[in-house]
């Protein structure tokens, strides 16, 4: 059987794959990065912008464009905060957080006052820009303490970026905070299969030596993510068709590469019982059944499995493909 040795790898940049990775091109999203970036510009002056709510389905480049227009305002020294919610559990962590981006510190334990933090952000700061990454996931009265200590606060003043699926969280803002929480709607919509398309071909062309990965086998990952509409998917299926070439020693990735990745290696998983589950696949299971929420997506449970048990994408979609397809 033939190997391939040492530095022969098909991979030039196994990285671009990772769905953390931040792309240098955000692709097909002009109008909202144009969008966003026009809402925030006020902080470069030091005047309060206006705060914004990004809403779309799963995988539509929601995170990846707000990431990318913060990091052009920290580029022009806007203090920017990007938070994670489902991963924050209260209102002091929220702050905790914002507290060790922005001043750069570590937080304090919990004994010190909320008040405390918040004089030390206003120091270090004059207009932060805090988002709030999949927002909806923050309990009901986390939220609204949150939004509201942010909106009313004397020690800074603050341009809010919220991110979700849906604007079903905006039911459970008190009246009060419903009245004074004013944001501007920037819509996500679902990628068409040409978008997608040039999404995936760019992470090809960074991510595999030239003329690794045939036309017809990326066809079929093009097709596979269409149906889903999950980009996260086709990076996955990238990056898995890769090695199952490497495995088989194989210069090329070839279609039953991608039908490999696709298949994971053992069918036979699919009939676990939860007895037989992993303790990896039992962090799964429990964090599905604990999110007691409607429209939570696999993206969701990633992103608190990878903060607590620091869970790899590629481990998590084989649990999901084979424990619970
Ligand atoms: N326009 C784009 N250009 C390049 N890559 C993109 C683009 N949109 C999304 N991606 C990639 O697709 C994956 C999913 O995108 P992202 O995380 O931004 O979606 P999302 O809308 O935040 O999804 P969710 O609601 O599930 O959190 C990421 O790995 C990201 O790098
Ligand atoms: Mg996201």
């Amino acid at each position: 059987m033939e190997i391939l040795w040492g530095d022969e790898t098909l991979f030039r940049n196994e990285e671009v794959f990772d769905p953390e990775f931040l792309p240098p091109e955000v692709l097909h999203r002009d109008m909202q990065i144009a969008d966003l970036a026009a809402c925030l510009r006020p902080a470069l002056r030091g005047v309060a912008p206006g705060h914004v709510l990004c809403v779309g389905p799963p995988s539509t480049g929601k995170t990846t464009v707000v990431r990318y227009v913060l990091s052009k305002l920290e580029e022009h020294d806007v203090a920017t905060a990007y938070l994670r919610c489902p991963v924050l559990r209260t209102t002091y962590n929220v702050f905790a957080r914002i507290y060790e981006v922005v001043c750069r510190k570590i937080p304090p334990q919990k004994g010190v006052p909320l008040f405390r933090l918040l004089e030390e952000i206003g120091q270090s700061c004059d207009v932060p820009v805090v988002a709030l990454d999949d927002i909806n996931f923050l309990a009901d009265n986390v939220l609204n303490e949150v939004l509201l200590t942010l909106v009313k606060n004397v020690e800074f003043k603050v341009g809010v970026v919220a991110i979700a699926m849906s604007k079903d969280f905006v039911a459970r803002l008190e009246p009060y905070l419903g009245s004074i929480f004013h944001f501007h709607e920037i819509m996500f919509p679902l990628y068409s299969k040409e978008e997608i398309r040039s999404i995936l071909r760019w992470r090809v062309e960074h991510g595999f030596y030239p003329d690794v990965m045939t036309e017809e086998a990326f066809e079929r990952v093009v097709e596979l993510v269409a149906r889903n509409g999950d980009l996260r998917y086709g990076l996955y299926l990238l990056r898995k068709a890769g090695v199952m070439a490497e495995r088989r020693a194989s210069r090329r990735i070839e279609v039953e590469d991608v039908e490999r990745a696709r298949e994971g290696e053992e069918v036979v998983a699919l009939a676990k019982s939860i007895s037989a589950l992993n303790s990896d696949e039992r962090e799964v299971l429990k964090i599905i059944y604990a999110l007691d929420e409607e429209n939570v997506t696999t993206g969701d449970v990633y992103a608190i499995l990878k903060a607590e048990v620091g869970m790899s994408y590629s481990r998590f979609y084989e649990i999901m493909d084979t424990s619970f397809a």
